[in-house]
């Protein structure tokens, strides 16, 4: 169906009578747009926010929406239709923190779900965000972690969030820019998820990130961590922030922000001043975070490191203090509602147990002494998953780790799977199933809904 839709879309004879209604999920209003308002038979043009309004299924009508899900899988195409609440419904409220637990409307809220960096990143269009929200949602999250940022030298089509001429930035605010991460925040709530967001990399990858600041602001090939002490790249950086935040300060549908995706010293090169420490993070964390607080009383804020431990002489490296962070002394910091760890033994040379049931452990324990929440943001293994991740669940509901989230959600979209670094986890697999499982057992452990 949707194959076809798409074909039949670009026959422009044939698009001329509906030319004039916008899709289920499509934009209907907002500052500079253009197109239509009219919104396809059982939905209704709601405004989002003032740059961004959106034809949400039976919202005129009900507060419950029927959505239908069409998924493409290696053995054809399947149709299912799940229900779902409507944003206005389901996601109101901000989440807040009480000890180490979160909390909406003052009771508790299970942090449980999925990575999915590249929801906003793909030009996927609201149907492929709708089926990757939905398959995610499907497993009983309630929040998906994903990137806020990619910034580039030379545009080429696909959504980005900033882009760079020489030292001068520019925020894209259009529809493959800004606008395209409003869909990307109305789909998730469609499906009653919130957004961990994410607003720039350590890892010079697709999406550039802190190197492209560095590089572009103090030359190419300057130190990575100048990204931290800089101050004509922090008041870049800042600048960001504050057009990516305010943009969503009243938005429910976001749970927090992180100010980078594992922030360390080293970067993807070798550039380094040889003078970055535990304190240069951990004091750029402090500012940047009371800065986003100055501007977004709503939301939470959290740095989004690996939770590397300072404990000198110990034998394993994430425990050394020699990656710039120190997750103890990070939780410290008035402005950072919670702390995050990930987990790759693979790639930092560990077995996968009892490495990792310690892992967990040692940060349960630093959750406990800081009495904030800390969240498993990012794990993977790449062998053995189902047993391995079964463990190290186990070890979460266990100790009282404040919630979850796996790296990373796989979906079967339209023109194929979403990106599969090994991790991936696809509706159907043993790995789903067991998500499931958790996810259930962490709400019933929480006694959130
Ligand atoms: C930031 O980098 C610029 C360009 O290299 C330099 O002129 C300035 O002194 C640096 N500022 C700080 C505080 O390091
Ligand atoms: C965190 O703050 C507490 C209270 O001020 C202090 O006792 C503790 O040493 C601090 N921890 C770190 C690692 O800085
Ligand atoms: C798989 O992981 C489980 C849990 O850590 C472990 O007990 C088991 O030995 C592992 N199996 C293999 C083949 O690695």
């Amino acid at each position: 169906m949707k194959r076809l839709s798409r074909l039949l879309s670009l026959i422009p004879a044939i698009t001329l009578a509906s030319a004039q209604t916008v899709p289920i999920y499509g934009q209907c209003g907002g500052i500079g747009f253009t197109g239509s308002t009219i919104c396809a038979t059982g939905s209704a043009c709601v405004v989002a926010n003032p740059y961004y309004s959106q034809c949400i299924p039976g919202a005129s009508t009900s507060s419950v929406s029927s959505i239908s899900v069409t998924s493409t899988t290696g053995s054809g195409t399947t149709t299912s239709t799940s229900t779902s609440t409507s944003p206005t419904a389901t996601v109101s409220g901000f989440v807040k923190t009480s000890g180490t637990q979160f909390t909406l409307n003052d009771e508790p809220f299970t942090v449980v779900g999925a990575n999915s960096y590249w929801v906003g990143l793909m030009n996927y269009d609201t149907a492929d965000m709708n089926t990757a929200f939905a398959d995610i949602a499907a497993t009983g999250a309630t929040t998906v972690r994903t990137w806020g940022f990619n910034e580039v030298t030379t545009p080429d089509g696909v959504a980005y969030y900033q882009s760079w001429s020489g030292s001068t930035p520019t925020v894209n605010t259009g529809a493959n820019g800004l606008e395209n991460f409003d869909n990307v925040v109305a789909v998730a709530k469609a499906h009653g998820l919130r957004l961990i967001v994410t607003l720039t990399n350590n890892w010079y990858d697709l999406y550039g990130g802190m190197d492209v600041y560095v590089n572009q602001l103090l030359g190419q090939g300057s130190p990575h961590d100048f990204f931290y002490t800089n101050t004509t790249v922090i008041a870049a950086y800042k600048d960001y922030v504050k057009t990516f935040v305010s943009r969503y300060v009243n938005e429910p549908g976001i749970l927090g922000w992180e100010l980078a995706n594992e922030p360390r010293c080293l970067g993807s090169t070798s550039a380094t001043s040889g003078t970055c420490t535990i304190s240069t993070i951990s004091t750029w964390a402090a500012e940047i975070s009371a800065y986003i607080k100055s501007i977004d009383a709503n939301h939470l804020v959290a740095i989004g490191d690996e939770g590397f431990f300072n404990d000198p002489g110990n034998p394993i490296y994430v425990y050394q203090g020699s990656l710039g962070i120190d997750f103890d002394a990070n939780l410290n910091i008035s402005t950072l509602d919670f702390g995050t760890l990930h987990l790759y033994p693979d790639s930092w040379g560990e077995p996968a147990n009892p490495f990792g049931t310690q892992w967990i452990e040692d940060h349960a324990t630093a959750m406990l002494a800081s009495n904030k929440p800390v969240i498993l943001e990012e794990f993977g293994s790449t062998s053995n998953q189902s047993a391995v991740y079964a463990t190290w669940y186990s070890t979460v509901l266990s100790t009282g780790l404040t919630g979850d989230l796996i790296w990373q959600a796989g979906s079967d979209l339209t023109n194929g799977p979403t990106p599969n670094d090994g991790y991936a986890v696809y509706p159907g697999s043993d790995v789903y199933v067991l998500d499931t499982q958790h996810a259930a057992a962490l709400k019933a452990r929480d006694g959130s809904a």
